[in-house]
């Protein structure tokens, strides 16, 4: 595995300034009814209408003294059952893999697409660069979002999703997508590396390795982050793209928003951003209040991890990941037989948008 591991760690190092190849694979689109169980948060405020609403939710969740004076949610008591209809895509190498499935979350702000950008993907895929490796990958829109079911804003949660990911692993080792996979390796981006690494908390057992990018465990920096954003909600701020997601939806403001948070001057190509923000997805408040409870200690992980982010992450290392990115992980994956941690030079938080 660990060669596993370094090929795809060069992934994101050559992707960029080696245009590949066309790649050989056959990808199908497919359509998942999940049955779904999990212990969720419950919503116990008013429902947000306004822009001064979100504003005065930031003012709230900002506040250096939240855990204590702010109860936007309340604990679960039973677990609930859902059947929620997931989309995604498989892809292969046309020679088939050889039983190590790559399964691909995608972070805030993006859909499936964050894998494999219709921009320049050449250079930006990374469902091109795996298959080209010879590894199968599924990748697919998380709740919500993209062709996948929509849900409420007050409902997406960490719980449901690191639920979502078990049913995809028992998809991945059944025979629904032919083959069925003999290792499953899931690798993430910022909230999909959170509810991988949730997965690694609850369900050691039905993964091999994981690659988590755009985390990191000692994070003091997310006021700074969340301030960037200035959220707004979504169904305002593109009324026909987002006009029926209700007010637990939000977006970050505009493009300079985008450019703070998930870029790094001057490591970013301006089209590719445009993309990048002409693409936005909303994200969920409860997904940002969940993640916060998520319990990321993963005693019985014994397979590899790498933990990768960006030289200049603003989100998870407060702009600057050398010397900080480490801290923690052992902590996290203390039984993990190959644990490591790596910054990709010159990249801010949209690690796979990054230009060398
Ligand atoms: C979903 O799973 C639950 C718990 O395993 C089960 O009780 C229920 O019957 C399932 N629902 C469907 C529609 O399969
Ligand atoms: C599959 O291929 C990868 C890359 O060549 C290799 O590391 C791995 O051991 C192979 N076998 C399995 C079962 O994953
Ligand atoms: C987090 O999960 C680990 C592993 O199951 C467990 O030992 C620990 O008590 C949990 N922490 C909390 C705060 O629940
Ligand atoms: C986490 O960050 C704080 C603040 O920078 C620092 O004091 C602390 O030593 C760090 N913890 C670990 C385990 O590295």
């Amino acid at each position: 595995m660990h060669r596993f591991l370094l090929s795809t760690l060069c992934l994101a190092a050559l992707a960029r300034s080696t245009p590949l190849p066309q790649v050989k694979k056959s990808c199908q689109r497919y359509t998942l009814p999940l049955n779904i169980t999990s212990l969720n948060l419950k919503w116990a405020l008013e429902p947000l209408e306004t822009n001064e609403g979100a504003a005065a939710y930031n003012t709230q969740t900002g506040r250096r003294d939240a855990q204590s004076v702010f109860h936007p949610v309340t604990l679960p008591t039973t677990p609930e059952t859902a059947i929620y209809t997931i989309s995604g895509t498989f892809c292969q190498p046309t020679s088939g893999g050889n039983g190590t499935v790559l399964l691909a979350t995608h972070g805030g702000g993006y859909d499936r697409s964050y894998w494999h950008p219709s921009i320049q993907p050449e250079s930006y895929s990374f469902v091109d660069y795996a298959v080209a490796q010879g590894y199968p990958i599924f990748y697919y829109d998380r709740l919500g979002l993209g062709q996948s079911e929509m849900v409420s804003g007050y409902v997406a949660q960490s719980s449901i999703h690191a639920s979502i990911i078990k049913e995809l692993i028992k998809l991945l080792r059944s025979d629904k997508f032919g083959s069925p996979a003999s290792k499953v390796a899931l690798i993430g981006h910022s909230m999909g590396s959170a509810y991988s690494n949730s997965v690694l908390n609850s369900d050691p057992g039905l993964v091999d390795a994981a690659i988590l990018t755009g985390i990191a465990y000692n994070i003091t920096s997310k006021g700074i982050a969340d301030q960037a954003k200035q959220s707004r909600l979504a169904k305002l701020q593109n009324p026909l793209k987002w006009g029926d997601l209700d007010g637990g939806w939000t977006v970050w403001v505009d493009v300079y928003s985008n450019i703070e948070n998930f870029f790094k001057a001057p490591f970013y190509d301006r089209e590719v951003v445009q993309w990048a923000e002409d693409n936005k997805q909303p994200s969920a408040l409860m997904e940002g209040i969940s993640i916060q409870i998520t319990n990321f200690s993963s005693p019985d992980f014994t397979g590899p991890v790498m933990i990768m982010s960006g030289e200049y992450d603003f989100i998870v290392c407060g702009g600057y990941c050398p010397g900080v990115l480490e801290e923690k992980t052992t902590a996290v994956f203390p039984a993990s037989k190959n644990l490591v941690t790596y910054v990709q030079p010159g990249s801010g938080h949209g690690i796979n948008f990054a230009v060398r």
